[in-house]
């Protein structure tokens, strides 16, 4: 005969309500951030972002604007649409850009759908401020399209659109002035990025020797003060490099604050003329472990697990993209969450099978319900990641249909288009396109 122990019965049924709990927490994360934007607020303050500048100057200028009385909401463009834009009547755009010229994924609907259409804009005024990197063959270019696209509709200008060049103090002070003006106010707070903290280099592994690419090193970092600060899965650190400190580079953050130490994979650069690069050369090769490296965490709100949570996780990516594949399965392993599935490429197996004990650990514990390798130089044909992609594609639906999420890391030339247009062929470009509006598919790339 069946017995009940009411114990275990007590613990599931606590565990359900933990687990019901957490569910609509997240839900009702998601839909704050999510909420239409309607005309509620009389100025608006949308920002286009991928890794989160333009998220963090859009709430900086609400606030400020709200300091002058000014009622002034920021909100994400994935939230902006015809209907919005109709009801608004003051708009401050903040805007980054990315791939070659395009608007952050976040902004892909808006810039097809909405920007595709002609709607009568001479209800709206508008400031833009595009945020962009000079080196770049289309400078600014989602900024200044939207500008164009804005005026072309009838609205009207408060002031010339500005464009920074990699986050230039002075291109900010600018916008700055202009909100003080709008809001009454002349006592603006200082917009500074957070501090730099000195750390230092506590260990350094090669993770592919022998192979045929770059070196890729593992960095643990380790505050000089000895205390970690606190970030999550998807974060990015910045380093400031001694041969060009006034150009910070980003790292995906590999580790979890549990783990005690903040690691990064670093791939080491070779420029053109054989030199090393300025950040990479000095993290893999030049520093020292007496030498203090000045690193800041960035909170990467776009690339965290957010309210996917609670989803299962399709992980994609290649080389140093693992760094942030890795923190994201690590978090979710250390809660509990084994809907996990990596689909990976490097080189060869022999020389460039990154964390190779780690990731069969979790996959034969369990952890890690399926770890499909994709080598692209052990074959007779190449065979990337977009290939497993293609080759796993019954399984991929079912997932997505299960509610999974998609993050992908590595890089953006090659391996970000190629998986982008072979998840269009296995789901369709519709639902890729909802996913990434509303954050289903996210992505870290460079
Ligand atoms: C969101 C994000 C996350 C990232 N995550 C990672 C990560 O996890 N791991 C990782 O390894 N990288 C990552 N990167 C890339 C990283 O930020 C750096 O771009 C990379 O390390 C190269 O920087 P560097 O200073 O070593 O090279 P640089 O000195 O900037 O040189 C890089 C390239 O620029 C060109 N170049 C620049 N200056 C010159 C010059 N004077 N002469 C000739 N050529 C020049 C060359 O093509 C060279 O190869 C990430 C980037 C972003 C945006
Ligand atoms: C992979 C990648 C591609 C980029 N492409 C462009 C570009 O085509 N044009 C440009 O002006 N800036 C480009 N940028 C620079 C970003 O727009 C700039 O760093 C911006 O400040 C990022 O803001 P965000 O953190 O809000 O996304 C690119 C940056 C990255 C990492």
């Amino acid at each position: 005969m069946m017995t009940i122990d009411p114990l275990r019965w007590g613990g599931a049924l606590a565990l359900c309500f933990a687990y019901l709990g957490l569910c609509a927490g997240l839900w009702r994360m998601h839909l704050a951030k999510m909420r239409p934007i309607g005309a509620a607020a009389d100025w608006l303050v949308v920002y286009a972002s991928q890794t989160g500048s333009a998220e963090f100057l859009a709430e900086r200028t609400a606030a400020t604007l709200g300091l002058g009385g000014l009622d002034a909401r920021a909100a994400c463009i994935s939230t902006l649409d015809a209907s919005t834009l109709a009801g608004a009547s003051r708009i401050l755009f903040i805007c980054s850009t990315y791939g070659e010229g395009d608007a952050p994924d976040a902004a892909a609907r808006f810039a097809t759908q909405t920007m595709g259409a002609a709607p009568d804009l001479s209800h709206l005024h508008f400031g833009m401020l595009a945020l962009g990197d000079a080196t770049y063959a289309n400078y600014c270019g989602f900024g200044r399209a939207l500008d164009a696209w804005m005026r072309e509709h009838g609205a009207t200008g408060l002031f010339e659109r500005i464009d920074v060049d990699r986050g230039a103090p002075a291109a900010l002070a600018q916008w700055q002035h202009h909100l003080s003006h709008l809001a009454g106010t002349s006592d603006a707070p200082d917009w500074e990025a957070p501090a730099y903290g000195a750390w230092r280099i506590a260990g350094r592994t090669l993770l592919n020797p022998g192979s045929a690419g770059a070196p890729l090193y593992r960095l643990a970092l380790m505050p000089d003060d000895g205390v970690l600060p606190m970030w999550e899965a998807g974060d990015l650190a910045q380093v400031s490099a001694p041969a060009d400190p006034a150009h910070p580079r980003e790292y995906s953050i590999a580790s979890v604050p549990g783990e005690g130490e903040l690691a990064l994979f670093v791939r080491l650069q070779q420029r053109e003329d054989g030199t090393p690069g300025a950040a990479s050369g000095w993290l893999c090769t030049g520093a020292l472990e007496t030498d203090t490296v000045l690193l800041r965490v960035r909170a990467h709100a776009r690339f965290r697990l957010g309210e996917n949570a609670i989803r299962p996780l399709i992980a994609i990516g290649n080389g140093s993209g693992l760094a942030g594949l890795r923190a994201l399965l690590k978090a979710r392993i250390d809660d509990g969450m084994h809907a996990n599935w990596l689909l990976f490429g490097e080189r060869n197996a022999a020389h460039d099978h990154l964390c190779r004990g780690e990731l069969e650990e979790w996959r034969d514990s369990g952890a890690l319900a399926r770890l499909d390798l994709a080598f692209s130089r052990d074959g007779a044909a190449e065979r990337y990641v977009q290939h497993l992609v293609l080759a796993q594609a019954r399984l991929l639906r079912q997932w997505v249909q299960d509610g999974a999420a998609i993050y992908i890391c590595g890089s953006l030339q090659g391996m970000a288009g190629g998986v982008h247009d072979a998840l269009a062929e296995v789901l369709g470009q519709h639902m890729v396109d909802a996913m990434l509006a509303d954050g289903r598919y996210r992505r870290d790339v460079y």
